[in-house]
């Protein structure tokens, strides 16, 4: 998709790499509201804030009504609690998925008329490396990863007829706050995941592999099975 006549919104867009895609939008000319739970806290120029919290249907179904002319949505807000699946605080991995799963769902259904109505679109999902990676100490936050890979395979296909495209970028760890803990050696430019992310919506790719530990992983898919430790 072009978009420099995009119109697009960006959950999450108050800070890390959904303030950088939203900062970029606008270079590239694209009409962009910046969606954030506290909207006071954009602080980027020619963006127009919107309220929206991705666990709040009511502020979502409020956002798709003000952000009539959305032909973008990139699902981009996220939350990593650390919590680990058998150990881990209950309520922490409910956060976790209710956020990085459920969040891109219920916006997806609320702007999925909205952007076929304005005659179709795209939707990009922010995902992770640990989407196909699930180590026991991420193994929450992995789980709601996977599940959210899955929803943007099928959504792909469903709303294929309704002219939106799906695409879900991958990435391992980006120099924002999520992140703040992993040595600098270890992380990539969020700006630099940003320009591949939008790149990659021009070009209509369905996968974004956005550095090197997401290709790695992607391709250790096909290994063969191993047998269990023990
Ligand atoms: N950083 C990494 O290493 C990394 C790697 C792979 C994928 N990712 C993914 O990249 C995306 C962006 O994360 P980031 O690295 O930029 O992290 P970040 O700096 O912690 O930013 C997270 C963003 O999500 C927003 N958010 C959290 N819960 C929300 C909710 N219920 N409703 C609306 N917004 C909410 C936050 O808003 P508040 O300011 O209100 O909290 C913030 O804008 C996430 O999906 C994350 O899982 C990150």
């Amino acid at each position: 998709m072009e978009l420099k006549n995009a119109v697009a919104v960006v959950t999450g867009a108050n800070r890390g790499l959904g303030r950088h895609l939203a900062a970029q939008l606008v270079e590239h000319g694209a009409k962009v509201y910046a969606a954030a739970r506290r909207p006071e806290t954009v602080d980027l120029p020619g963006v127009t804030p919107l309220r929206l919290d991705v666990t709040d249907q009511e502020s979502i179904r409020e956002a798709a009504r003000i952000a009539s002319d959305a032909t973008l949505l990139i699902n981009n807000a996220g939350v990593s609690t650390g919590a680990t699946l058998v150990g881990g605080d209950l309520d922490e991995v409910r956060r976790e998925m209710e956020t990085n799963f459920f969040g891109p769902l219920a916006a997806t259904r609320a702007f999925a008329p909205v952007i076929e109505g304005n005659g179709g679109g795209a939707v990009l999902n922010v995902l992770s490396a640990l989407s196909w990676f699930h180590p026991a100490g991420l193994g929450s936050y992995a789980a709601s990863k996977a599940a959210a890979w899955a929803l943007s395979d099928a959504t792909r296909e469903e709303l294929a007829p309704r002219g939106i495209t799906v695409s879900a970028l991958h990435v391992g760890y980006m120099d924002t706050d999520m992140a703040a803990g992993v040595p600098a050696d270890q992380k990539v430019a969020a700006a630099d995941v940003a320009a591949q992310a939008l790149s990659g919506i021009e070009t209509g790719l369905q996968e974004i592999l956005a550095d090197e530990t997401s290709r790695y992983v992607k391709q250790s898919l096909s290994a063969a099975p191993q047998p269990n430790a023990g």
